[in-house]
């Protein structure tokens, strides 16, 4: 059996920080993870990081423009732990070797994004994600961090309240393992792929939140699915909204700047959720080119593009056959972004002993309803780094608690029961079945008709899924089991998605409910939370944290 002091599921930007943190505390530490760590999505980051670093800006505005992004949603003590603690975390990663692009003067270059009303995100032309993750990972391997790479966890052991450890399986040989921890970080990131249109990589299959709810602890504001406006129309690719920072601007088929009517002051740099309306809008009410707007960066000039947007240029080039410096770029919403995730405190403590979160996979929280562009590279390196240094401090001072006879036996059972199945229906067809109803009924408008019949769908969807059969049987390097275990946590988290989109009857944030148009700070200035008994979802609430910024009206 395997063992040590700290255990992180996932090797992205908030895995790896917080298993530094807690290595630097002198512990034994390892990081589990389904894909090599430079691999996980953090590497995917384009436009980049916020930090109030400038004198003629401050922390506090940063926290204000942070709490509006939120539609007053987000806790504010968080928010303000983020906004304050932000800039020597920047510091640190420029230390560890991250070169961020520099200014005219030679400091770090910081641009505009969407509803800030300073230019203070941080970056690296637009490959910011793939800078810091590199540095990151250096730091692992200086720490002398146990690396458990390709094995995907299949369970977290609790009992009593308390987490004792993971059971993974080790994807290259098949062989299923037992891991005994005194803490457990969850930082698997978000759960894009529920849907099938988004930007996030294959491996964004929600898996720890969905691990999570299984063991019993609460999921908060899951209907909160953030999309991105500038996604590429085939291939729904990233197109950072550095483009738009730079000066790039959408347009609808009449050649119209059409955020000038929804947003007369931050216009192309209004917060997500309102730009991703208003395309949505102009494509559904007959403004759209094919299913999309058009993005237009050509008066920014060769030289602009390819010194601050190389990889958008690329990438346009190569999946979209449109060179950007010649032509608009066609961009429709995609899903990007998951604002809910596991509850935690600002310390990265779930409800369940020795249990930590940090990053997407976590809901802190510092996004609220809608999460400001920039703030989540963010919230991975501050909050990765709190989690860590909390899960230290509790491993230092904690036993190892007594890990379940059964546990490895009851997970080994499972996959060989999938495994032995003769007759059923392949994931894949499953698996589009549920991404069809999520985009049909769970998208950028909804109603209480569409999520009933989304949820509708969902259950016939999660009993088909108990008849899943493999065409793969092997052990080694079974990657069709690997998306059969996936299947299963996508399907918890649409269910989770699906009832708080159907509970909360107001519209704030990325959550837009055509029956119910208004905010409702009355009725609904409150956290959702999901818990799961056997199969069934149970709601909740939990108050927002306000401190000093009262919710006024929003807008851009
Ligand atoms: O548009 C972007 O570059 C994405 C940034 C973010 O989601 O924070």
């Amino acid at each position: 059996m395997v063992i040590h002091d700290v255990i992180v599921v996932g090797g992205g930007l908030a895995g790896m920080r917080a298993a530094v943190e807690a290595a630097r505390a002198g512990l034994n530490v390892a990081i589990v993870s389904k894909v090599h760590p430079v691999r996980s999505h953090s590497v995917a980051a384009q436009g980049g990081i916020n930090a109030a670093l400038k004198e003629t800006d401050s922390w506090q505005n940063h926290m204000s423009d942070t709490v509006k992004g939120s539609d007053y949603l987000g806790d504010q003590d968080a928010i303000e732990i983020l906004c304050r603690e932000g800039p020597g975390d920047i510091m640190e990663f420029e230390r560890m070797g991250a070169i961020f692009s520099r200014d005219e003067t030679g400091r770090i270059a910081q641009r505009p994004f969407g509803g800030a009303e300073y230019p203070r995100t941080c970056y690296l032309a637009d490959r910011t994600g793939h800078a810091l993750i590199h540095v990151v990972y250096e730091q692992l391997l200086k720490h002398g961090v146990a690396l458990y790479e390709e094995w995907h966890v299949v369970d977290l052991v609790v009992r009593d309240g308390r987490a004792l450890g993971i059971i993974a399986i080790e994807i290259p040989t098949g062989k299923i393992h037992r891991l005994r921890s005194k803490a457990t970080v969850l930082a698997t990131g978000g759960y894009g792929r529920v849907y099938r249109s988004t930007t996030n990589a294959l491996s964004s299959t929600g898996d720890g939140m969905s691990l999570a709810l299984r063991a019993g602890a609460p999921l908060m504001d899951m209907e909160f699915v953030q999309f991105h406006p500038t996604t590429l129309k085939r291939t729904g690719i990233l197109i950072t909204e550095g483009a738009r920072g730079e000066g790039a601007y959408l347009v609808n088929s009449e050649g119209e700047r059409f955020m000038e009517r929804y947003a007369p002051a931050k216009k192309d740099l209004a917060s997500r959720d309102v730009v991703c309306r208003a395309e949505q809008t102009e494509i559904d009410e007959g403004r759209g080119v094919e299913g999309c707007v058009l993005l237009d960066m050509r008066h920014l000039g060769p030289e602009k593009i390819n010194e601050r947007l190389p990889q958008i240029r690329e990438l346009s080039i190569d999946f979209e056959g449109v060179d950007p410096v010649e032509t608009p770029i066609p961009v429709k919403p995609g899903v990007h972004y998951s604002m809910g995730g596991v509850m935690t405190d600002v310390h990265g403590r779930t409800p369940i002993e020795g249990l930590y979160a940090a990053g997407e996979c976590a809901c802190v929280s510092v996004h609220g309803a809608n999460r400001l562009g920039g703030n989540s590279l963010l919230e991975t390196i501050v909050f990765g780094r709190r989690a860590g240094k909390a899960a230290a401090e509790f491993s230092a001072g904690a036993e190892l608690g007594a890990f379940p006879d059964d546990a490895l036996g009851n997970a080994a059972n499972s996959v060989a029961q999938m495994l032995k199945r003769e007759d059923g229906e392949s994931p894949h067809a499953i698996l589009k079945e549920l991404r069809s109803a999520m985009e049909e009924h769970c998208a950028i408008f909804r109603t209480e008709e569409g999520l009933r019949e989304g949820l509708k769908r969902f259950e016939s969807i999660r009993q088909r899924y108990k008849g899943v059969v493999l065409a793969d049987k092997a052990d080694p390097f079974n990657t069709e089991l690997l998306t059969v275990l996936e299947l299963g946590h996508i399907i918890d988290l649409a269910g989770a998605i699906l009832m708080g989109a159907l509970e909360r009857k107001e519209s704030r944030g990325s959550h837009f409910r055509t029956d119910h148009p208004e905010r409702d700070d009355k009725n609904w200035l409150k956290h959702t939370l999901v818990n799961k008994k056997g199969e069934e979802f149970k709601i909740s609430y939990k108050d927002v944290t306000i401190k000093k910024y009262k919710p006024t009206e929003r807008k851009y």
